[in-house]
């Protein structure tokens, strides 16, 4: 071979590679999913990586002719890592929708990148109101904490509580959670002397909890994220707050069906409002419990399991709807208004928000076959985010 045929026979090996590399990138479709799988909120990864592997076990890995591939990236809930490993998943990976969000910051972090490059951002965990509004490109199949506050905050009333002290974690969640259940409570006539907020990171709650000791409420209002449950229970139980007839009240966050075995019986008893429960007596979650517990033993899925399951569900929906065509425009389309059964009960996608649309529960901790769980006894049918209206 000649110095020229050399040259022509590497060109022509660059060629049919770049060409074998976009045939590839043809027929295949990424969902860039970036969840904290180490750090505080590690949990939510581990809950998220699992329900998601899960549903493409269960549904294939071949959607409309292509072909799924899940990159999963730990951001340790730092929202400038999820920023970076975004921008990397677009530019280099050429995903077709980032998936995951741990936390509110991370998702707001990201948000300009979704809107920059066009691409869908689902967001599976975060809770604060406002995420949805960063970016045209989010599509939210979380919760949000007003959901779960206005709720608590007709149930307590009506109830016997009338003076509760909030206590929450000291960002956007924590926030929101403290705004929509202190003005639904207020509005029915309750009392809230003091409102508390706690560092996210680290945080120390025997002061705070002092503090409650000694004005007495009837209840604690708790907002703490995922994962952070069971710090709470436990110094609210060695203070004796239970026994000096303070209950405890709450999202659904803090009964978390992640921890919620390991807090002991001291969480009996305790009232929370939620949207998901591992007992939510259907026979969609009987099936999915089972199937997750069969693939991933000694875990059982909390509600951020089902946000990353019903996540996958609205992208793998949107792809086959586009007919595995769809740039980002064509599958945010597709993933607005879908309306279907989710483990949680009946779901849907607003169209005009790109906000989750489900069922709030009221539920009460309870023992049953040696296991704790958060057993419904009541339901708020449809609710929308009431953080949209303001
Ligand atoms: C959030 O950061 O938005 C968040 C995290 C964990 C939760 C709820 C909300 O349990």
């Amino acid at each position: 071979m000649n110095k020229r045929q050399f040259i022509h026979a590497i060109a022509l090996a660059v060629s049919l590679l770049a060409a074998s590399n976009s045939i590839a990138q043809g027929n295949t479709f990424k969902i860039g999913l970036i969840l904290p799988m180490t750090g505080q909120q590690a949990s939510t990864g581990r809950q998220i990586e699992a329900a998601a592997k899960l549903y493409m076990a269960q549904n294939g890995d071949t959607v409309a002719g292509k072909k799924v591939g899940l990159i999963v990236k730990d951001d340790t809930s730092i929202p400038d890592v999820t920023k970076r490993l975004a921008q990397d998943l677009v530019v280099n990976d050429k995903v077709n929708v980032l998936a995951g969000f741990g936390i509110t910051p991370s998702a707001l972090a990201t948000a300009p990148i979704a809107t920059q490059s066009k691409t869908p951002l689902v967001v599976m965990a975060a809770a604060t109101s406002s995420i949805t509004q960063a970016s045209p490109y989010v599509v939210r199949t979380s919760f949000t904490l007003a959901q779960a506050a206005v709720a608590m905050g007709d149930w307590a009333p009506k109830n016997g509580i009338k003076k509760v002290v909030t206590l929450v974690s000291d960002y956007g969640p924590g926030i929101d959670a403290e705004k929509y259940f202190k003005e639904r409570f207020l509005f029915n006539g309750g009392q809230v002397p003091e409102s508390l907020r706690v560092p996210l990171r680290n945080p120390d709650f025997a002061p705070f909890l002092q503090k409650v000791r000694d004005l007495k409420p009837d209840a604690l209002f708790v907002f703490v994220p995922s994962g952070a449950g069971a710090a709470v229970m436990k110094q609210f139980l060695e203070r004796g707050m239970d026994k000096a007839g303070i209950k405890l009240i709450g999202t659904g966050d803090v009964t978390d069906d992640d921890q919620l075995n390991g807090m002991g019986d001291g969480a009996l008893g305790v009232v929370t409002s939620h949207h998901y429960s591992t007992a939510h007596p259907s026979a969609v979650n009987k099936k999915f419990v089972e199937a997750f517990g069969k693939a991933n033993p000694g875990l059982r899925p909390n509600f951020m399991a089902v946000g990353g399951y019903d996540g996958m569900r609205v992208i793998y929906e949107a792809l086959k709807a586009t007919k595995g065509q769809g740039g980002g425009d064509a599958l945010l389309a597709a993933m607005k208004g879908q309306i279907f059964e989710s483990p949680r009960g009946p779901m849907f996608i607003d169209a005009q928000t790109r906000d989750v649309v489900h069922n709030i529960y009221l539920r009460k901790v309870e023992k049953k076959d040696g296991q704790l769980y958060n057993v419904e006894f009541d339901v708020i049918k449809d609710v929308k985010d009431p953080g949209k209206a303001k």
